[in-house]
């Protein structure tokens, strides 16, 4: 067998540069190795992993657990498809249903087909079950949104970089602004409208978190209307924000959930619609499908996800930690900050314009050793994963402020 002679992160970037489509701007670390919230790059350096792969790694990489879980069902069975059943989806299904406190799961992989997936849920339960006219369903989201990259999900992006030079796009979308109940309930007065599709805290936004009350008072709007709220916690949900759930903040239930990133455990792609049966029950077999959804893998990792949240360690943790840090941060950020924003262990640093781009204090922490990312020009954002030590985050601590302060 033909050994590859060992590259160093220089050639490794290059080869990235000249065979990669370039749809990503990576920080210029080549990560070889991981354990816990820490990565090794191919040279031996150590960071402090503070992205968490957009929180798919709110367990840490490589969690013993999951990683066990994850090998015995290699030797197991790994795909049978929908075709057949498997032993581990029942009890999957059942079991993530009973974490969203409700009947049913349709599972998939990616987060944006668990987002095109509620998508056709909602028309097809407007028509069936609200009685909309046919061809007529129309589903409210939120200006600045994020739900993924296909096609109908860019389409009702209010970013450009996101939209440009990819029309035309699915219509039956209206956008309103974030954390505005007056101009949602603006927008329900429309029949038509059979879903409102929001993230409880607007990840790429740059971690913007609504007014208090804005979550109940969508609840209450969409109870009152008849219309699907659909909560997307790909990135809030599981433990990220302190609590299980990002809605749990307000006492709301959803109608539908989506889940992702962390369901998957840092392993693979695991995702999932999460709702009531008379909202679920609306497909019948062949309309909707994915033969990778829901397999034996997936389901094995899952199912150690849903364990390790029932223990409730890495919500308190998000929350302890995440008030702490908080509160250290906001104390402690020099002149070149205009806001720190943040729940659990998941953080926005807004920076001046002078003191912008967020890439360039970014491209700092990860000189001092801390790998975190920037979103739009001016917000720095971190969100490691929820096994991360007090230790590490006072470490953290020190270099994210003296990062700033350079820019000051
Ligand atoms: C709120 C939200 N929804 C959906 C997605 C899309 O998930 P995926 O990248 O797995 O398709 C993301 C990804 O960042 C997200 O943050």
């Amino acid at each position: 067998m033909k050994t590859e002679p060992k590259l160093g992160s220089a050639e490794l970037i290059e080869l990235v540069d000249r065979h990669s489509a370039h749809n990503y701007h990576p920080l210029p670390v080549v990560v070889a190795e991981a354990e816990g919230a820490w990565v090794t790059d191919v040279e031996g350096t150590r960071y402090l992993d503070m992205l968490a792969a957009y929180s798919a790694l709110n367990f840490g990489h490589r969690h013993p657990d999951l990683i066990r879980a994850a090998k015995e069902q290699l030797d197991r069975v790994t795909l049978t498809s929908r075709a057949f059943h498997h032993d581990l989806f029942g009890p999957f299904c059942e079991q993530l249903a009973d974490l969203c406190g409700t009947d049913m799961v349709l599972a998939m992989n990616s987060g944006a087909e668990g987002v095109e997936t509620a998508i056709k849920t909602a028309r097809r339960w407007g028509y069936d079950v609200k009685g909309v006219p046919e061809g007529r369903a129309k589903i409210v989201v939120c200006d600045g949104n994020f739900h993924g990259r296909t096609i109908t999900i860019v389409g009702f992006s209010t970013d450009p970089s996101a939209t440009g030079g990819f029309g035309p796009f699915t219509p039956g979308f209206v956008s309103v602004p974030f954390g505005d109940a007056g101009a949602l309930a603006a927008a329900l007065d429309d029949p038509d409208v059979v879903a409102f599709l929001v993230e409880p805290i607007q990840g790429e936004a740059g971690v913007v978190i609504p007014p208090a009350g804005y979550l109940a008072e969508v609840r209450r709007l969409c109870t009152e209307r008849n219309v699907l709220m659909i909560a997307d916690e790909i990135q809030t949900g599981l433990g990220r924000t302190g609590t299980t759930f990002a809605c749990d903040h307000e006492d709301v239930e959803p109608d539908v959930y989506l889940l992702g990133k962390a369901l998957g455990g840092g392993i693979l792609p695991v995702s999932a619609v999460v709702s009531r049966a008379d909202v679920l029950g609306v497909f019948r077999p062949g309309e909707h499908g994915s033969t990778f959804g829901g397999n034996p893998i997936a389901c094995a990792v899952g199912l150690e996800v849903l364990r390790l949240l029932r223990t409730g360690e890495y919500q308190q943790r998000s929350k302890d930690l995440g008030a702490w840090f908080l509160e250290r941060l906001r104390e402690e950020a020099p002149t070149s900050v205009t806001e720190v924003r943040g729940r659990g262990l998941w953080f926005g640093i807004e920076l001046t314009p002078a003191a912008a781009p967020a890439r360039a204090v970014c491209e700092r922490l990860l000189e001092l050793g801390i790998l975190a990312k920037d979103t739009h020009e001016t917000t720095v954002r971190l969100a490691p994963p929820l096994m991360v030590s007090h230790g590490d985050l006072e470490w953290a601590l020190e270099r994210i402020v003296n990062a700033l302060s350079e820019r000051a």
